[in-house]
């Protein structure tokens, strides 16, 4: 079934330097289909995280269109572009961006402040992904008190939270060793077979090939397999 829950048509995202431009991305068309599972593959500054970024509502394109979920972004001003940030978007970084002085659960809560949930529902709820990423017996713990892996958990609690469409991963076991790194892929396995949407930028092409589908960028382009047959 091809039901598009991504696509970017003939996109654009220059950046100023100077007065050098950046062509960060030069033109990428892009369908992403629900359930699946999807690696974006390439090598350092070859415009992965850009992408990401586009997709979850964090920044603009220069020119061409993006449609999320059926809504195209590109007319969407800030707290419309905020409102499908926090929807419809689990985001999930390299370097877990938690906040500190919170613990586990509280962490897993927050993208909860918009929705029209009780105190009470906000709590459980977070407890309840806790559970599903597997830290019952660490919601009460710092970031600080937790390994890598087990902060990866949260954000990734934290990411499933809203129930998104979508859930974006940029080099996500980026920062683990690879025997954690393997765990957490393996949780993206398993949302992915309870139907999760899922983007998963890398550049281990082990953890790549795991996905469905691989998606190859090169200098801002979508790339042919082919290019990268050599790394
Ligand atoms: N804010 C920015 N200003 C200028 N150039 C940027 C900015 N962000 C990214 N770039 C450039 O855009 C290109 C793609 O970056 P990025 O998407 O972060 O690559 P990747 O995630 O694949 O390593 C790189 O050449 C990078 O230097
Ligand atoms: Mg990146």
């Amino acid at each position: 079934m091809s039901d598009a829950v991504i696509k970017l048509i003939n996109v654009r995202r220059f950046y100023l330097v100077g007065d050098f431009v950046v062509k960060a991305l030069d033109g990428v068309t892009l369908t992403i289909n629900k359930g699946s599972f999807t690696a974006i593959m390439g090598p350092s500054g070859s415009g992965k995280s850009t992408i990401m970024n586009l997709i979850g509502c964090l920044d603009t394109a220069t020119s061409g269109y993006i449609e999320i979920d059926g809504e195209l972004t590109n007319d969407l001003n800030e707290s419309e572009l905020a409102f499908i940030r926090n929807q419809k978007i689990g985001f999930v970084f390299q370097q877990f961006n938690l906040l500190g002085r919170l613990n586990a659960l509280e962490n897993v809560m927050t993208p909860m402040v918009y929705a029209n949930y009780s105190s009470r529902e906000r709590r459980d709820r977070a407890e309840e992904m806790l559970i599903k990423v597997g830290l019952k017996d660490r919601m009460k713990h710092l970031p600080n008190e937790l390994s890598g892996g087990q902060k990866q958990r949260v954000a990734i609690a934290r990411a499933l939270v809203n129930n998104p469409a979508i859930l974006l991963a940029d080099e996500p076991t980026g920062a683990l060793d690879s025997k954690t790194g393997d765990q957490i892929m393996t949780l993206f396995e398993s949302l992915n077979d309870e139907g999760k949407t899922i983007v998963f930028v890398t550049h281990d092409r082990a953890l790549g090939m795991r996905c469905k589908e691989q998606v190859y960028i090169h200098d801002g382009r979508i790339a042919d397999q082919d290019v990268f047959r050599k790394f």
